[in-house]
């Protein structure tokens, strides 16, 4: 235990007032999962109070013990945003395994999302299995939607700093994305991977 003095007190309030943080934002996180119609797991914490929003007809499923981080305060790398949790359409699927982190990350799923157990997002990951907005001029003024393919994220995988993952991307269990990517393609297992688009730089042992 680090000992209370004038060195690590400012440390050790600023923890503690992290922890009362943290507890009142799962009670409001806790409020708004229920409002929303979210299966949120136990032991789920939040630090900062996410966005989120389940389109009707539709599936947010969040493991036991994972952690959203969505204010300045919970991630001394820098958070951009609140974490952002959102179905977009009738039968669209979110699942998170447990025991999965996330920092200011961005979920948003037309179709379907999956996230493996143990998987880490640092800050301000985006996630989307959907384009949005189609390419062709004439479609994208009709307000059709983009193209929308699954993704799936394995278990323990790590998406360092600010990636991004596109529609129709698989990413292997324990693959690490590193800091800045835009993953395009699916992605094997066991490797770390990098770049715009990502590519596999090397195999992790
Ligand atoms: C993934 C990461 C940890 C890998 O670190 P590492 O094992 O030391 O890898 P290296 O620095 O040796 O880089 C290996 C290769 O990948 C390349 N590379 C590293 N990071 C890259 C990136 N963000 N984009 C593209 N290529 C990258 C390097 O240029 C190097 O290429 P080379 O072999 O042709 O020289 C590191 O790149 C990274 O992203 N760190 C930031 C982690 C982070 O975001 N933490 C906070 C949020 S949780």
């Amino acid at each position: 235990m680090r000992p209370v003095n004038r060195d690590s007190l400012p440390h050790l309030t600023a923890v503690a007032a992290d922890l009362v943080r943290g507890q009142g934002s799962t009670a409001i996180a806790r409020a708004l999962a229920v409002w929303w119609g979210i299966s949120l797991g136990q032991r789920c914490r939040f630090f900062g109070v996410p966005q989120l929003r389940r389109h009707p007809s539709s599936a947010i499923r969040i493991g036991a013990d994972c952690e959203f981080r969505s204010a300045p305060w919970a991630n001394q790398v820098g958070l951009d945003r609140r974490c952002m949790i959102s179905t977009l359409a009738d039968g669209a699927s979110i699942e998170v395994g447990a025991g999965s982190g996330f920092s200011g990350t961005v979920l948003a799923a037309a179709g379907s999302i999956k996230i493996g157990a143990g998987a880490l997002c640092g800050a301000n990951c985006t996630i989307t299995d959907t384009d949005w907005h189609p390419i062709g001029y004439e479609a994208r003024r009709s307000s059709v939607r983009g193209k929308v393919s699954p993704v799936v994220i394995e278990d323990g995988v790590w998406l360092c700093l600010s990636v991004t993952v596109l529609k129709g991307v698989t990413i292997g269990a324990g693959t690490v994305v590193a800091a800045g990517s835009i993953v395009t393609q699916s992605l094997p297992a066991g490797v770390l991977a990098g770049g715009v688009p990502a590519r596999v730089i090397r195999e992790l042992r």
